[in-house]
């Protein structure tokens, strides 16, 4: 995630009182960690669920927690808002939800609200039944409609023994929002589709042929494009990561999997950008029961195996063949000759952008956090991105390609 987009930016953190406050303390800390200065707000009923002391020692600041305390906090709750880069208030309760709806000013919380002028992230926490009643969905549409980023709440078991909708999302979601409410939306309205991870290309029902890819760097960019506003697909091979919020997520195996899945994608589609590692070749003949070992010849002579493989379909140049107005970037994997491979295939396979990087280095690669790519640009531009984590690279990546939108 990035996280990095928190350093040194001012959040007021409101905290109202639902039973779920106690999370905003993780929300604090993942805030305070990731570099911001936090300031906290609490409601008169938040404060009978966590303590101020807690909120003032992990924020490193004073607490408000009213308009009519002499504290330093309550004093300048004003100037608070006109410093704020952004507001999160979790957990927000249907009191909260309607008192901002309508422009209420009836505590410090939501007389501070109404001199913001920063994103506001609402997290609505409470009953199922709550919830679902339709003054408080009336009253959700209102601050949505005003430009507030509310997050949806979780779904289980919740404090008043009821099941559904209601929970307070995990502080690492709310976080994950945060961000998106932070970042500039220049790809608002595009349809981005991005591949990643390995294929896996069947021998027998138990066996297979495929490759080192983690899939990091494919996640890192579709995530970062839907922070960006885009409506993002994510074809994706196997891979062990958590899915990124929000977006279309199409599962395959295969080489022949991801390519039907790309090019039904691909009219639609403005950015293309293929980060899968897609296997070159796939048994010529899978087996459809398990291949049996051989007894074990007597002597020094060893049994062997001879597996055939055939060529999948090059799904980048095809989408290239194709391509009408779509942007089409891939991505180089190299041992040798890295600018001289890239460029090579940028023709081949008609691309716009080519992100070329040499495997086997420290610092870079398959299943590294970490990538370091040279970008090859269609109209002759070279940009060099040193090392650094995947979600960097992505958004460096995503940088050069939204400036070449038209
Ligand atoms: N690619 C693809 N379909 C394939 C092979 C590759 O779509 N069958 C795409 C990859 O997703 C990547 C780009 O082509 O965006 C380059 O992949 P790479 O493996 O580096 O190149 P290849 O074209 O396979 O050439 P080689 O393996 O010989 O380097």
């Amino acid at each position: 995630m990035q996280t990095m987009m928190l350093k040194n930016k001012n959040i007021i953190l409101g905290v109202c009182g639902g039973i779920a406050a106690y999370k905003a303390v993780e929300l604090l800390r993942l805030m305070t960690k990731a570099g911001a200065n936090v300031r906290v707000v609490m409601t008169q009923s938040a404060l009978e669920f966590v303590g101020e002391t807690t909120f003032r020692v992990l924020s490193e600041n004073e607490v408000c927690t009213g308009l009519f305390n002499t504290n330093e906090a309550s004093v300048r709750h004003i100037e608070w808002a006109s410093e704020a880069d952004a507001v999160v208030i979790a957990p927000a309760t249907a009191n909260f939800v309607a008192n901002m709806a309508h422009g209420m000013a009836n505590d410090a919380l939501t007389t501070m609200l109404l001199a913001v002028t920063c994103p506001v992230v609402v997290c609505p926490s409470m009953n199922t039944h709550m919830y679902e009643n339709l003054a408080l969905q009336r009253n959700i549409d209102i601050i949505e409609g005003d430009g507030a980023f509310v997050v949806e709440p979780g779904s289980g078991e919740l404090a008043c023994k009821t099941t559904g909708a209601g929970r307070l999302p995990e502080p690492e979601l709310i976080l994950d929002r945060l961000v998106a409410a932070l970042t500039r939306k220049d790809l608002k309205g595009k349809k981005v589709l991005v591949t990643a991870g390995p294929t896996r290309e069947a021998i027998d029902p138990v066996r297979y042929v495929s490759n080192h890819s983690s899939g990091k760097m494919g996640y890192a960019i579709a995530a970062a494009a839907e922070k960006r506003g885009g409506a993002v697909t994510l074809v994706t091979g196997p891979v062990n990561l958590e899915p990124p919020f929000a977006i279309e997520i199409v599962k395959v195996e295969s080489a022949l999997e991801m390519a039907d899945a790309v090019l039904a994608h691909l009219d639609e589609s403005d950015v293309v950008i293929k980060v899968a590692a897609v296997a070159d070749y796939r048994p010529q003949d899978p087996k459809t029961s398990k291949i049996k070992k051989k007894d074990q010849a007597p002597g020094p002579k060893q049994n062997s195996l001879t597996l055939e493989l055939v060529e999948n379909p090059d799904i980048l140049r095809l989408a290239g063949e194709k391509k009408r107005h779509q942007f089409l970037a891939g991505f180089a994997a190299e041992t040798d000759d890295l600018e001289a491979n890239a460029l090579l295939k940028m023709e081949k396979k008609n691309l716009d952008m080519i992100a070329a990087n040499l495997v086997g280095v420290e610092g870079s690669g398959f299943g590294s956090d970490y990538n370091k790519v040279k970008l090859f640009f269609r109209d002759g531009t070279v940009r060099d991105i040193p090392s650094m984590e995947k979600e960097r690279v992505a958004d460096a990546l995503l940088d050069e390609i939204a400036t070449r939108l038209t």
